[in-house]
């Protein structure tokens, strides 16, 4: 039996779309921007494609740009929106600033450094309060005359918490209303959001979202980028596709794919989400009959696909290795950072304690996890624990 509890990293394809993705591929082909029929027929589905993403976002198809996924939409925005500043002044001579919730993904904050180590921008790194929300007045106290970006990620990818985007929105637009002033603009980073929450850019008062197909059941390699402005340069520059935000051909198959999972997931984000949570509970009670194991930010608002725990006195390191030999999946932090020997700089930012982040396992389930699954890896876990403190 293997089990697979790293949906967080990044989810089995949806196989109800596999039998609409080939007969696609059988039926159509070109280039998305060829002139000819076949292109013209590509370019329809694409657009068509565009037209249902607008649609589940409530916004106009002209701001959403395609591209292969949050790690690129992440770059794209921060440096395309610096550089667009730089080139035409827009906030006079001094370095554009942004403001950088410093619990992101690294797409984000190694972007963030660049920008600030080649001196093309000022960043404020600002810091959750102990139970990993953000404070909105305190963004907004961070605000300067050259800010023109904040980012915020809706759901942190490690501990699942989920920040009130929706209050930032809220509270950004008083602050911007009170002076008459278009920027500062909003970023959300929705990867791990999306699939359990209805993002309306103009109810959330959000102006720019990205996120990655691969997280909720379609292809890796695609992605989504919307954005109400349109005050920055393209991180791909090139033929001029996706209304010149974002060159290269684009992958009409893999888009038509990742269209089709998160029309489905829209039907049934109410219904999927209350089963999701029903498990996740389940999970957490047999993880709280271990003695010495913790759920981590227990009592803040949480993603159902989320759970990072913690088991006393015993690294990480090690039970991942002991679980996947017992081919059990789990991950330790976020996918990338599992590779790296380095403690987790999101966990240390949301004030967790080095022994305790060399404690931690991130689980993350999905629908397709059974409560059988669930069962076994609780009794196997408790199994190891107990192993390892006996020895
Ligand atoms: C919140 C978040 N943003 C961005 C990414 C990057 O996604 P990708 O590797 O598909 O570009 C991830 C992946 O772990 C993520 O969880």
């Amino acid at each position: 039996m293997t089990i697979y509890l790293d949906n967080a990293g990044t989810k089995k394809p949806d196989e109800k779309i596999a039998g609409d993705y080939l007969n696609l591929i059988k039926k159509s082909y070109g280039n998305s921007s060829s002139l000819h029929s076949h292109g013209r027929e590509m370019s329809k589905i694409l657009e068509n494609c565009r037209e249902k993403i607008a649609c589940l976002f409530s916004v106009e198809p002209d701001i959403v740009y395609f591209n292969s996924g949050a790690s690129e939409g992440n770059n794209t925005i921060l440096k395309g929106m610096v550089d667009y500043a730089l080139f035409y002044k827009t906030i006079g001579k001094k370095l554009p600033h942004l403001i950088i919730s410093s619990i992101e993904h690294p797409s984000i904050i190694e972007s963030a450094k660049i920008l600030h180590n080649h001196k093309r921008a000022e960043v404020t790194f600002i810091h959750p309060e102990k139970d990993g929300l953000f404070k909105p007045e305190k963004i907004i106290d961070s605000i300067k005359a050259e800010t023109i970006l904040i980012s915020v990620g809706f759901v942190n990818n490690e501990t699942g918490v989920v920040q009130d985007v929706k209050k930032i929105g809220r509270e950004l637009k008083k602050y911007k209303s009170s002076i008459g002033a278009k920027y500062p603009y909003l970023h959300t980073d929705i990867t791990q959001a999306i699939e359990y929450n209805t993002i309306n850019l103009e109810r959330d008062l959000i102006d720019i979202v990205t996120f990655s197909g691969h997280k909720f059941g379609s292809l890796p390699g695609t992605g989504v980028l919307i954005s109400k402005t349109d005050k920055f340069f393209p991180l791909i520059s090139g033929g001029g596709q996706e209304m010149d935000k974002r060159s290269g051909t684009v992958d009409v198959y893999g888009i038509y794919y990742l269209v089709k999972v998160l029309e489905n997931i829209a039907q049934k984000r109410i219904k999927n989400t209350k089963i999701l949570q029903h498990k996740k509970g389940k999970l957490e009670q047999g993880i709280e009959k271990i003695e010495g194991a913790k759920i981590l930010f227990k009592n803040s608002p949480r993603s159902p696909h989320i759970s990072l725990i913690a088991l006393k006195n015993i690294e990480h390191q090690n039970l991942f290795v002991i679980l996947d030999k017992q081919k059990i999946s789990v991950s330790i932090g976020s996918a990338c950072a599992s590779k790296s020997q380095k403690i987790s700089y999101v966990l240390k930012n949301m004030q967790v304690d080095a022994k305790t982040i060399r404690e931690t396992l991130r689980i993350s389930i999905a629908l397709a996890t059974s409560n059988n699954e669930i069962e076994a890896f609780l009794k196997i876990l408790a199994k190891i624990y107990a192993d390892y403190q006996g020895r």
